[in-house]
């Protein structure tokens, strides 16, 4: 691992980038997608035909939510990365609709998120108990100490995102918040057809590629950089071996970037990659396989009646 590289100006760099922009093959962490730009690309991409995964997702939580209040008699819900909340209002109404009150504690790394979803909620519901936690989830949960019986949730498939390690450091540093018996809930997306899942990840409209590309702005910004997105190809496949889909920035020709804040050129080969992102997809079993490793007992099962999607609701065991 390179040490952190401190600019002309001061400024220090994200380690995470100067170590995936120093290493092959070429890396840029997935969290860069998402600045002003890349999010409004993205809710651009939840809303494409092609890409099935937040409609699927976001219809079997709503059909599923009511069983899912009966089954956890939850009275705090816990949710990493709530963002607008936008998914979980359903859950709120059911869970809510029980007796004993609720506390809703969203954990975003957006202020902005946070602030947001904690006005329109109390707006919409003025009996919610509302104490968002402003953290990065990925490197550490101690701000959450959640009352036993809560129930948790991961939702999105977001989990797809982290390599099978880090996805298991990730569980087991929430497992950690929770005591036995506490409930568990993510979202997973399935395997599927090949060119169902290639289709969601290269659509039609070229919206995808944008956001991929927009990548680049975010890294221009981030270490001074000078690379420019129209000279890339946006390469998205899915790895059977791995079952994950992969995402690329492919140099249309040779290239130099120059990234001022680390005081060095990066050189590309004509046609060589950049790693954007992997989006895992899961089956029942390696869903079971990934809660048990990170300690979790996987108690309930959903999926979307096309099987695009599942719900996996987990527990704490009590020992
Ligand atoms: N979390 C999303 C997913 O894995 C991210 C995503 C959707 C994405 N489309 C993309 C990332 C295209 C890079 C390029 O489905």
């Amino acid at each position: 691992m390179m040490s952190n590289q401190t600019s002309a100006l001061g400024t220090m760099v994200d380690p995470e980038l100067v170590e995936g922009l120093t290493q092959r093959p070429l890396q840029i962490p997935s969290k860069y997608f998402y600045d002003q730009r890349g999010s409004a690309l993205f809710d651009r991409i939840c809303d494409l035909p092609e890409y099935y995964l937040t409609r699927t997702g976001d219809a079997l939580l709503d059909h599923r939510s009511e069983e899912i209040a009966r089954l956890t008699r939850a009275r705090q819900l816990v949710e990493l990365g709530a963002g607008s909340a936008r998914k979980t209002r359903h859950l709120i109404v059911s869970l809510l609709a029980q007796d004993g009150g609720l506390h809703y504690t969203p954990l975003d790394i957006s202020r902005y998120a946070l602030k947001q979803a904690e006005a329109s909620l109390t707006e919409e519901f003025p009996e919610l108990h509302i104490m968002g936690i402003e953290c990065d989830y990925t490197v550490g949960l101690e701000p959450l100490d959640p009352d036993p019986g809560c129930l948790a949730v991961f939702l999105g498939s977001t989990i797809g995102n982290f390599p099978h390690p880090s996805g298991v450091a990730l569980l087991r540093r929430l497992r950690d918040r929770l005591a036995p018996g506490d409930w568990f809930l993510m979202g997973v997306d399935l395997v599927k057809p090949v060119s169902v899942l290639e289709a969601a990840y290269n659509d039609q409209s070229g919206v995808t590629a944008e956001f991929n590309k927009n990548i680049l702005n975010a890294v221009n910004r981030e270490a001074g950089g000078d690379f420019d997105p129209t000279g890339f190809q946006h390469l998205a496949f899915f790895n059977e071996l791995d079952s994950q889909i992969e995402m690329y920035l492919v140099a249309r020709a040779p290239t130099r970037v120059r990234l001022a804040d680390l005081d060095t050129e990066l050189h590309l080969e004509g046609g060589e990659r950049i790693r954007t992102e992997i989006s895992r997809k899961f089956t029942p079993e390696s869903t079971k396989r990934l809660l048990a490793e990170a300690g979790f007992d996987l108690r309930h099962w959903f999926e979307s009646d096309n099987r695009y999607f599942a719900l996996a609701l987990a527990r704490v065991p009590e020992d």
